[in-house]
């Protein structure tokens, strides 16, 4: 199974610092493509340039959320076919921030994940629990939740355009990560809601990311895990040095774990 690894770069960066970023991380990248898909998330307004500069390199572009409806009096919302006119591949759904600070609940992530795979976007689905909710021993049951609810009436079909990102509230922007063992373990409950929600064939081959507070250090130990098969990063990928070895790290493990079988 190939890594993907997500560059989410939230509200940072300037046009010349995007472009900039973007650049680097396509030369640091590129010699390990074949094994990894690598995905970078710019603000909305830097697509475009970010777009140029990865042309049809590799390195695909990645929008941080999307707006269900395809037209209308929506203010300040972008539809997928906005998205996909800049070239877009794949989209952020239902990431934590959006859930915690902007208010997104379960059926508008839904609605939006509907949306996205339709139009043929790779879809990123975000869950994860916040700390309170973890030290409640609920986080089987807000993740799990969260994967059926985002999934309700995504047709097994479209599951090949789908990855899962599992970010524990608790590990994003705070530099503690989850450990390995722990984080695959919730990656292993994620893949049984998965294969009792479609089948399990289906449901191993869907990619299950993680998230929070990844870094180079920390990034081999994570993907040795054969539950862990890439990783949505925050605010390492905003240094391609971190960013790229990252990437490498990923990358390798699924050529490791190929050889392996
Ligand atoms: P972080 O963010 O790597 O800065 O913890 C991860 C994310 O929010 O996707």
């Amino acid at each position: 199974m190939r890594s993907i690894v997500g560059g989410n770069w939230k509200m940072n960066t300037d046009l010349a610092g995007a472009v900039r970023l973007a650049a680097e991380i396509v030369a640091g990248c590129v010699s390990r493509l074949r094994h990894c898909d690598v995905v970078i998330y710019p603000p909305f307004p830097y697509l475009k340039a970010v777009g140029d500069v990865l042309g049809d390199g590799g390195v695909r572009l990645g929008a941080q959320d999307v707006f269900h409806q395809p037209d209308g009096a929506f203010t300040g919302e972008v539809s997928c076919a906005m998205l996909l006119d800049l070239h877009v591949r794949g989209v952020l759904v239902g990431h934590s921030e959006r859930r915690l600070v902007i208010g997104e609940d379960d059926d508008l992530v839904n609605a939006k994940a509907l949306a996205a795979v339709a139009a043929g976007l790779q879809v990123v689905l975000c869950v994860g629990e916040t700390l309170e909710q973890r030290e409640a021993g609920r986080t089987e049951e807000v993740t799990l939740g969260q994967v059926r609810a985002g999934l309700r009436g995504v047709p097994a079909a479209a599951l090949q355009r789908l990855v899962i990102a599992y970010e524990p509230v608790w590990a994003i922007g705070t530099g503690r990560t989850a450990r390995p063992r722990d984080a695959a373990l919730v990656h292993r409950l994620i893949r049984g809601a998965m294969a009792d929600l479609y089948d399990g064939g289906t449901a191993g081959a869907v990619r299950v990311q993680y998230g929070g507070s990844v870094k180079a250090a920390n990034a081999a130990d994570l993907f040795a895990e054969d539950e862990i098969n890439g990783a949505l990063v925050g605010g390492a990928s905003l240094d391609s040095g971190q960013f790229v070895a990252i990437v490498h790290a990923a990358a390798d493990a699924a050529a490791r774990k190929q050889r392996k079988g």
